[in-house]
Order: C-alpha cells, then structure tokens, then sequence
C-alpha cells in the first residue's frame, strides 16, 4: 500500500537556526531533585561526587549536552532569599520549603553550590530571581554578587566566600508564576513591578546586555501576555515565559497513574501535548503585534507531563515514572518547538531529576536514564542546527473522541552540512510509512537510531534500567530524491543523511 504520510523537506528555505536553549532543563528544591537527585553532600563517600555533586548526573547530562539549568525554582524561587544560602554551611539558616511538601530546607545547596555545579556540567544557568517575596535591592545585589568583576560590596563578599572572578550569569527570571504561587498578582500589577525590578537588574555581561524573562502566561492566558507586551517597552524585555504542563485534570489525585494506564488516557496525555503548538501560535500573534521584528523571545520555562505521584511517596514531591507515552509526548513536543524556532529560542522541560518529566531518575546510589532522556539525546543533533521548512501529511490517529496525527517530524542541517530527521509515530497500534521527498538534498547514505518498546506503559526501572534505549534502525530506504520509512508503533526515530 502507497504511504498515507507524505512529508517534503525545503531545504532551500531554511534561515532560521534552532536555539539550543529550547534543550533545557529546569531544577527546584522540590523533592528529591537538587537533594539526592544533582546533590548528595561533600562528606558521601558512597555516592561518587565533585563537591557533593553526583557524578553519574553530571555524566549523563553532559551527553545530552544541557545547554542551561533553571534555578531554584518553580514556586519555590519566589521564597527564596539567595543570603540565606551563601558563607559557611553550618550557619545557614534552616527555612520550610512551603510550596514542597513543608520539609526542612537546610540551604546547604546554595548560589556557589549551583553556579559551580553549572560550570561542572558546561551549561549555562538561568537563575529565577525572587520578586513575590523579595525586594528589588535583594534581586540587584544578586545580580551584581554573581556578575560584578570590580569594587563593590557584593563583589567583595562574592570573594570574601572563595570565588574570585564573577560567573556571568546571562538568564534571569524576573519571578515565577507571578499570577499564582508568585503573588497572585494581576497582569497590569506585575507588568509594573517587573519594570521597577528590571530596571535594577542592569549589569553586563562582557559587552551584552543580561537577558531578563518575564514571568509568563499559565496555557491559554492570552491577555496576561498582550497586557505585559503592550506596557513593557520591547528594549527592558529580552524573553517573556509561558508554562504548559500535559495533564488532562487538575483534581487531586486525578492525573493518572505515570505507568498503569488506559489507550484512552495515552490520547488524552498526548492531546494535551500537541496544544503546545496552538498555545505557541496564538502567544506568537499576540506578541508579533508589539515586537514584529521579534526580539523579544518566547521561553516555555516549564512544560512536561504531571501525573499522580508514585505510589507510597510524598505527595509534595511529585516523583512519578516515565514511560514510552513520555518519549512521544518529548518527541513531539521538541517538533513542536522547532517549527516555532524563530520565537521560540529557550525552553525547560520540567524537571531533570526525580521530579515530574524527569530525564533521571535515582534511588540512593542507583541512577536510570528514562525513555525521555533517550529522546532529548537522539534529538541533540538539532541544537544550534538551522531548521528546514516541511511539509506534513499525517494519518490519523484515533482513540474514541480523541483524534491526532498520527506523526510528527522535523528536520535541519547541522553545521558539518549533516541533515537529521527527528520522525515520532505515536500510534499505538499501526506501524506508519512515511514518504519523505527529499527535493534536492543529496544524501549519499542514511544511518539512524529508534526508541521503541513492546507496549506503551513499558519503562526502565532500577532492576532493569536498560530495558527501554536508543538501538540502530533500519527501517529508512532511499530511492533517489525519495526516503521511505516505515515506523513502528509508539517509537521515535532519528535518521542521518
Ligand atoms: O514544576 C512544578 C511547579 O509547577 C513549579 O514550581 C511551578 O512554577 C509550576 O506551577
């Protein structure tokens, strides 16, 4: 049978290149992320580590190549008073994590901890500052303790605590969430007071201006943003967020279970997922109006799936498992963001370790690499590649009332000339062939890899971590100007050309 699926690279058409920042990952002192997930404690002679930093983590981020890290929060960065986590540990204060499950927060991971941990990793940090609760002085002297090189006071006692040359921190969030856990407050109010905190966050790093994101709209909140982009002025902007989480109810105890559910909940998780692209088209028009010239970014600081917590664990620590449906949801996702590459230019998935979307997971010294990891490393090829225009043509996929494409697909050219094609099926029962035109790209041969299990629910564990990786594919012919590929069920692939 001819292919349903028709797809047309233009490679003639690309101009836009694919930040690399859309590959980034998001850390708050949520559950056991920074505590046993990224740190163990200098004194842990079990777990291997750098300064209490696990380095089987550090391992395993490297290879996805982590272009930033987002801290410390989440709700959590709008509680967060960075002194309290600076000088000898012993005389940090102990505070309650509030949002997170009311434990004890002893400040052992502080600004040091985390910007040293960055340097470890090779990613850039993207520190949320503390706007809800905080002052504008406690936020300006943050950026001038962590970026000032000179005289000051703040830089002084950057040195007084051991470091002696700044770290250049280039992302700042301006608050989180600031319409929920950042202070509940109204679009106008917080416009306002992002322009009276921006204002005081004016340092340098080398000869570029630090680049300060707005705390953004929740889902379809278009007038949060038209709000913010008509009374910030586009030159104290340099990203403006927006959070999309894939979950299909809000109710306690109602998101499903990460591991044991139904075809019929696999559309409904994957439904929400796919609205990533209207939200990011209808945001996109909303700001073109303001800034057509697109200067100010669009940062999707936090997106991912949010399932009910593992059975038997604290349910402010949102730890659930991740399994093929999470693969889709990333492969799709990640398509997603590429399309909208010229807007698009950071995003977050949320968060790296033992917390919701994890692309890690750990058990004291155990450690598993989730089927979410695995897409993020196939997709890797695309960082700072420049995007390829296509055309799709999908099959449906159908469960009840719930219908969808049935493939996803992007494609770009890296900068040694290679082409990669990212191509996701997420139906759960059809393999999907896929005819690719390939107008004019030579392609002298073809290699890739494919993420795919037996069943939709299947999922690494720490007994048997590898069950789910990456293995050679060979399901791709090429004819000439034409590819034929043939999908499996549920399974992410990514060819070379
Ligand atoms: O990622 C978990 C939480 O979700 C974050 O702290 C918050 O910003 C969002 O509501």
């Amino acid at each position: 049978a001819s292919a349903q699926n028709k797809v047309t690279l233009n490679a003639d058409e690309g101009k836009t290149v694919i930040s690399r920042h859309i590959y980034g990952h998001f850390a708050e002192h949520l559950g056991r992320c920074i505590y046993e997930g990224f740190y163990v404690g200098e004194n842990n002679t079990k777990i291997p580590n750098k300064n209490g930093v696990r380095l089987d983590v550090v391992n395993a981020l490297k290879k996805l190549k982590i272009p930033n890290l987002r801290w410390p929060g989440g709700c959590f960065a709008d509680t967060y008073h960075w002194k309290d986590g600076i000088g000898p540990k012993a005389k940090r204060p102990k505070i309650v994590n509030t949002w997170w499950g009311g434990v004890t927060e002893d400040n052992s991971f502080g600004t040091h901890d985390f910007l040293n941990m960055c340097e470890l990793l090779g990613t850039e940090p993207y520190l949320a500052g503390n706007v809800g609760s905080g002052t504008v002085q406690d936020l300006s002297e943050w950026v001038q303790y962590v970026n000032f090189e000179k005289n000051s006071p703040m830089s002084n006692l950057r040195q007084q605590n051991g470091r002696e040359k700044p770290w250049n921190v280039r992302f700042w969030g301006v608050g989180n969430e600031a319409w929920g856990c950042g202070g509940n407050m109204k679009p106008d109010y917080y416009a306002n007071i992002y322009r009276q905190y921006s204002t005081f966050m004016n340092s340098q790093v080398g000869t570029e201006k630090i680049f300060r994101i707005a705390s953004g709209a929740s889902d379809d909140d278009y007038n949060w943003t038209e709000t913010l982009m008509k009374n910030i002025p586009v030159n104290m902007l340099e990203g403006l967020a927006m959070h999309h989480y894939s979950v299909f109810s809000w109710d306690a105890g109602k998101k499903g279970s990460a591991t044991n559910f139904t075809e019929s909940e696999y559309a409904r998780t994957l439904k929400e997922a796919y609205k990533m692209d209207e939200l990011i088209q209808k945001h996109s028009a909303v700001m073109d109006k303001y800034d057509p010239q697109k200067k100010v970014a669009l940062i999707v600081d936090e997106w991912g799936s949010w399932y009910n917590v593992e059975p038997g664990t604290n349910p402010g620590f949102l730890y659930q498992q991740n399994t093929m449906r999470d693969a889709m949801l990333a492969g799709m996702t990640l398509n997603i963001f590429h399309k909208h590459a010229e807007r698009v230019r950071m995003a977050n998935l949320a968060q790296a370790i033992n917390v919701l979307q994890a692309v890690i997971l750990t058990d004291k010294e155990k450690l598993l690499l989730t089927p979410t990891y695995h897409v993020l490393e196939m997709y890797n090829v695309h960082q700072d590649a420049t995007l390829i225009p296509i055309d799709v043509k999908s099959d449906d996929y159908t469960v009840g009332d719930t219908k969808l494409p049935a493939i996803s697909v992007s494609a770009s050219r890296d900068k040694a000339g290679k082409v990669h094609i990212s191509l996701v099926n997420i139906d759960a029962n059809k393999p999907q062939e896929i005819s690719v035109n390939l107008k004019g790209i030579k392609a002298s041969g073809i290699t890739g890899r494919i993420l795919a299990s037996a069943k939709m629910q299947d999922h690494n564990t720490f007994d048997n971590p590898n069950k789910i990786k990456p293995v050679p594919f060979t399901g791709a012919k090429l004819n000439g100007d034409n590819l034929t590929v043939t999908l499996p069920p549920v399974s992410v692939v990514v060819l070379e050309l």
